[in-house]
């Protein structure tokens, strides 16, 4: 028998690992460019190798974006529309803290079965009895930490290890650069107050994390809503252009890896470009790092701070989703502002309780966090997938997804602009909660919108959960 020609060698090859489940659906397939490299072949070769696996369904072609992995035979939904450059808003004051306490008070009114809503893991992913005993042999060493003083910026030994696995973003820094924090949310609103002050202009993504816009609301500042792709995150072209415009903008907060709620992660190049025009421009960045250790693959990603050479980027991180969702630790380092910052913390709340930090630090800084955060990404990326599958199949046909790379969540829009608050009181009366799309924004632009956690386990009842949700998604399109 003949050799294959060289691209069939090279689709085989990919095709099994897409089989095999080391190229994850969803996931970027490395771009042409790295396939000459890597495999010492032609332009036209790998571009022909990509075409074959794509006519086979292993691959699908995103315009502007080179080619993703989907496993052939599974439904699959057409990316969210690239948002256009142009900036759609004036800068504003928010006003999103009825919309969101309404939203809240209606799910009160209905027992929720499945909570589709939240950004957050079940219990049993995280590593409850590990810190449980992490936390007996913390005490044990040193129960004097009951009833001495806390160190004012969190535990010295906690921050240590918090530095060293900073290493792996590309972030260095000392451990004396950080504040142990009550979650990312408390690292925001000091990282804000520390630059801002209310009535001044913030940039941010649109759409964005809700707790972002309750905090500029609670602290009187405006919001700017910049264009943010589900593929590249924000667009810094779109806030170079607001700039002009808006020549007042005190503070840019960015998410950069798997963004909330759209899952994208900012390429290098535009992560330094923003960095970089932050820095000419006098402008701090707040650099949200909530998700970025939850990716399809184990290869790191790195942090807004890594291309950081003079303090203007303020580093904002959370141990919530990716280790302990009860024991609220975050942490912040914030480069030139950190005089500040540590005088805000010490004013606003004074330090973190200690045994929880000795618990974590003794936890994260052993071989086993490694081996438990490997395991908490391949079951999210199990639960992603099935999620993505269950929108593909059971939602109304012209729904969009773009699949995201990691993270806890997927953000799909409805087709024929359906409105999802609707589709959120439909659902909640059938126990089912999701956060609807006008949440994300001060605008009505994402009303078709809904954020659809994939924290839960895809058990049989909520794959029948998602099949109700296509059904009522299906009913509001009519
Ligand atoms: C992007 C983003 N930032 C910050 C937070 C809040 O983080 P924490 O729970 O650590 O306070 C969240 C929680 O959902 C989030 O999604």
């Amino acid at each position: 028998m003949d050799a294959l020609p060289l691209y069939r060698q090279l689709a085989a090859h990919y095709q099994q690992a897409i089989e095999r489940g080391t190229l994850a659906p969803g996931s970027r397939m490395p771009s042409l460019r790295a396939l000459m490299d890597r495999h010492d072949v032609s332009l036209s070769t790998a571009l022909q190798s990509c075409r074959y696996l794509e006519r086979d369904g292993y691959l699908e072609a995103r315009p502007r974006s080179g080619y993703f992995v989907r496993l052939p035979g599974k439904p699959v939904c057409q990316p969210v529309a690239e948002p256009s450059t142009r900036l759609a808003d004036p800068a504003r004051y928010v006003g999103i803290q009825e919309r969101v306490t309404s939203i809240i008070a209606q799910g009160k009114q209905f027992p929720v079965r499945f909570n589709l809503a939240a950004a957050s893991g079940s219990p049993e992913l995280y590593p409850t009895e590990a810190l449980k005993q992490a936390m007996i042999r913390s005490l044990r060493n040193d129960p004097s930490v009951l009833t001495s003083s806390a160190q004012p910026l969190g535990s010295a030994v906690l921050r240590g290890v918090l530095a060293q696995r900073a290493l792996s973003a590309r972030i260095a820094l000392s451990r004396d650069d950080i504040i142990v924090t009550n979650g990312c949310i408390e690292a925001l609103n000091l990282a804000l107050r520390a630059v801002a002050q209310a009535g001044d202009v913030i940039a941010v993504e649109s759409p964005t994390y809700y707790g972002l816009l309750q905090i500029l609301e609670a602290q009187g500042m405006k919001a700017l809503e910049i264009p943010t792709s589900a593929q590249n995150g924000i667009s810094v072209e779109a806030l170079e252009l607001a700039a002009q415009t808006y020549r007042n903008i005190k503070a840019v907060v960015a998410v950069p890896n798997f963004q909330n709620p759209l899952g994208a992660v900012m390429p290098d190049d535009s992560k330094a470009r923003l960095v970089a025009w932050c820095e000419a421009n006098a402008i701090p960045l707040i650099e949200d790092d909530t998700y970025s250790l939850l990716g399809s693959t184990d290869t790191p990603l790195s942090a807004l701070k890594a291309w950081d050479r003079t303090g203007n980027v303020i580093h904002c991180a959370s141990l919530h989703k990716t280790l302990a969702p009860g024991m609220r630790l975050g942490w912040i380092s914030a480069g030139r502002w950190h005089e500040r910052v540590a005088q805000l913390k010490h004013a606003l709340s004074r330090a973190q309780e200690v045994l929880p930090q000795l618990a974590v630090a003794d936890f994260m800084g052993s071989g086993a966090y490694e081996r438990y955060l490997r395991r908490l990404r391949l079951a999210l990326r199990d639960q992603r997938e099935q999620m993505i599958e269950a929108v593909a199949t059971y939602f109304p046909a012209g729904t969009r997804l773009t699949p995201p790379q990691g993270g806890l969540i997927l953000w799909a829009e409805l087709p024929g602009g359906a409105s999802a608050e609707r589709l959120f009181e439909r659902a909640m009366c059938e126990g089912i909660a999701i956060a609807p799309g006008p949440m994300f924004s001060n605008s009505d632009r994402f009303d078709a919108c809904v954020r659809l956690s994939c924290g839960l386990p895809y058990t049989r009842e909520l794959n029948a959960a998602m099949r109700t949700l296509g059904r009522l998604a299906a009913d509001l399109d009519g």
